[in-house]
């Protein structure tokens, strides 16, 4: 078995044993966060990142250009759930970044709170990413907003959060389900809405829109960069 340090992406390896998965190195060693496999190399933990379980992930797989996370980065994550996607986020960051996590359903948040115990970079906000205000008294300017929450108006959303808290030159990321904002549509004209919707503020330019199928069809991952 080997591991190796992404060529580009900082945090983020490779194992290779006989296959090659994505991993990123825990900094909560002996927590698990879904039922990802760990693996012990050279006194470091390592945790496999899922495709099927992650569009981040899934992104990374399908050769997405920018990843804008690495140590020190601060995040607002809107549709953060139990925190699948954001403990390997978290892991990328390191202590010395942060991830402010919007989520609506009490459910999921319970799971996460215990999840931000042991990963103190991680803070969970029970609230509706639709009302940014409620928690501007807590986010701060951050360089990366990241929005997974599968809502027919995810756009609105993205751009309403970007305008308040993300920094001039900061990456607006959006995980985008087709059927959510329209069934009837193929997906390639609803990724096209979602960046007339978001580009046409006149703020905001999309960098690159990476197709997740097969880990997770009639997905795309977004990425704009705020001007
Ligand atoms: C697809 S799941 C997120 C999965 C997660 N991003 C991951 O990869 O680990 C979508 C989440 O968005 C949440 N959500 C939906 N509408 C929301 C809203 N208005 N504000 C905050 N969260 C919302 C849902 O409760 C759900 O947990």
């Amino acid at each position: 078995m080997r591991i190796k340090e992404d060529q580009k992406f900082r945090n983020l390896f490779w194992i290779v044993d006989g296959k090659k998965q994505l991993a990123t190195k825990s900094i909560a060693p002996g927590h698990r966060v879904y039922d990802e496999i760990v693996r012990q190399i050279k006194r470091e933990e390592y945790r496999i990142w899922n495709p099927y379980r992650s569009k981040l992930a899934a992104a990374i797989y399908k050769g997405l250009k920018n990843f804008p996370f690495r140590r020190g980065t601060k995040v607002l994550y809107l549709g953060i759930a139990s925190g699948t996607t954001a403990s390997h986020v978290s892991d990328v960051i390191e202590d010395d970044g942060i991830i402010f996590g919007v989520e609506i359903a009490h459910r999921v948040l319970r799971d996460l709170l215990g999840v931000a115990k042991v990963r103190r970079n991680i803070v969970p906000i029970m609230e509706s990413a639709r009302r940014p205000q409620s928690y501007s008294w807590i986010v701060s300017e951050v360089d990366v907003v990241y929005e997974d929450v599968a809502q027919p108006d995810q756009a609105s959303i993205l751009v309403k959060n970007a305008d308040i808290f993300l920094r001039k030159g900061g990456v607006a990321m959006i995980a985008v389900k087709a059927s959510s904002i329209d069934v009837t549509l193929p997906p390639k004209k609803v990724y096209r809405l979602v960046e007339k919707e978001v580009t046409s503020t006149g703020r905001y330019k999309l960098l690159e829109t990476v197709d997740l199928s097969p880990y997770d069809p009639k997905h795309a991952m977004m990425v704009f960069r705020k001007l």
